[in-house]
């Protein structure tokens, strides 16, 4: 059995029902699998094993305490995008020597937090960023170990807000300028290059753009070869799509071989970053039905989970599978669209789902554990979601719900 299905007509976490958890934790609640969470980091470390490799999680995905310091028990290294990130991991328990720092705003004072704190890598995204890192390494005497974030041109085919390989975007600097830069940075003292790096966008669910975008990272890592500039890792980034509704991307081992079979000949470490491949189908928003109405012809079922919980369908318009945690043997099956409690019309979490519910109902969001509770926000004073991960027959609290004192406990009134 997977670790999240339906048995006798009860959606289960492991050995856990969902309409358990939700009675005992309240909703909106993430539930997340460890086992589910293992498996797939144990499918990324299986795929690359025949190479020198490093997978870092991309902490943006979700960044929660527990599931870090499940991820760095596993073995893994990390992608950060920010200070607080990096302190995050620090926090859980994982190794920054492990850390690859990526992001087109990097601040000096970030810069030097990271240098200090003994990072994998930054990825350099910039001429500037170039000039700070020197400056920064230069009164830390520390020698920065870098690459370049090159942007290859390659179109991810996904959503334009998650694509980010294309020339006409503000992520990391072109083919052309990449081979100059390199060459610069090859010449300062406090730098060491050490890598190539590139991250084309997200929800890919095809492997055709990264082989596209290997080929091309491969053609720069010949031509400063013959330069004497000889990196030790390439960073193929992120990327690897999930199946959300009926999207089809491939597995794990199909994505990964055919980047291996490219780097076949060359003495480098292959580093990735996936994030919502590790985690998206590891974990479910459980939320509660509180009202139904009909409206212009149309059926809502209101719920307690709103866009602040999840930001996903109302941001990107992006479908993710709901269901009835208990599928009721009688009753009606109705087209609703399933909306939340703010005070905005994007606050929708599906649109059009046929579904058979009562009020007080659990419902489930699936595919929830990429870019759920990371991105979840205070909007409307509601308060941060419960977390718990399911281990087997047991379920640990990882992040309490927020009191409502907390949302408001950084402000002051003025007279
Ligand atoms: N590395 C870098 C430099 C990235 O910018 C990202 C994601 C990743 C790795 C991880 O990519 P993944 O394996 O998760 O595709 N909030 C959006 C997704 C934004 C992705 C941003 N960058 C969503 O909910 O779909």
């Amino acid at each position: 059995m997977a670790f999240i299905d339906f048995k006798d007509s009860e959606l289960y976490v492991e050995n856990l029902q969902a309409k358990e958890l939700a009675a005992e934790y309240g909703t909106p609640l993430y539930v997340y699998s460890k086992g589910a969470l293992s498996d797939r980091f144990n499918a990324f470390e299986d795929a690359l094993k025949s190479k020198k490799h490093q997978v870092c999680f991309a902490v943006k995905a979700c960044s929660s305490l527990a599931v870090l310091h499940l991820m760095a028990k596993l073995g893994a290294g990390f992608d950060i995008v920010s200070e607080g990130e990096l302190r995050r991991v620090i926090a859980a328990g994982g190794d920054p020597k492990k850390v690859v720092y990526s992001g087109v705003g990097k601040t000096e004072s970030e810069i030097e937090y990271a240098l200090s704190a003994g990072i994998n890598c930054l990825n350099i995204e910039s001429p500037e960023e170039i000039d700070t890192v020197i400056a920064v390494a230069k009164r830390l005497g520390v020698v920065a170990p870098v690459a370049l974030r090159v942007n290859p041109g390659v179109d991810a085919k996904t959503h334009p807000y998650i694509s980010t390989g294309l020339k006409n975007n503000k992520f990391g600097v072109c083919e052309e300028e990449a081979f100059e830069l390199y060459k610069k940075m090859a010449k300062e003292p406090c730098l060491k290059v050490s890598g190539i790096d590139c991250h084309i966008g997200s929800q890919m669910t095809t492997g055709a753009p990264i082989l596209e975008a290997t080929d091309k990272i491969l053609s720069l890592y010949n031509k400063l070869l013959a330069e004497g500039i000889k990196v030790d890792h390439i960073d193929m980034g992120g990327g690897l799509g999930v199946t959300y509704d009926k999207e089809t991307p491939p597995s794990v081992a199909e994505y990964v071989s055919p980047i291996l079979k490219k780097l076949e000949n060359i003495d480098v470490a292959l580093y990735l970053e996936p994030g919502r491949a590790m985690v998206a189908n590891a974990c479910l928003l459980l939320s509660k039905v509180v009202y139904q109405k009909n409206n212009g012809g149309k059926h809502f079922v209101i719920t307690d989970t709103g866009m602040n919980d999840m930001i996903r369908p109302a941001l990107y318009g992006s479908y993710m599978t709901i269901v009835n945690a208990t599928v009721h043997a009688d009753g009606e099956t109705v087209v609703s669209d399933i909306v939340g409690p703010i005070c905005e019309s994007d606050d929708f979490l599906g649109k059009d789902r046929a579904l058979n519910v009562r009020n007080g109902d659990i419902l489930a969001v699936k595919g929830a554990g990429a870019y759920g509770s990371s991105m979840s926000s205070t909007y409307n004073s509601r308060r941060l979601p419960c977390e718990v991960m399911v281990d087997g027959d047991k379920s640990y609290v990882i992040k309490k719900r927020q009191s409502f004192e907390d949302i408001w406990k950084d402000e002051t009134v003025i007279d």
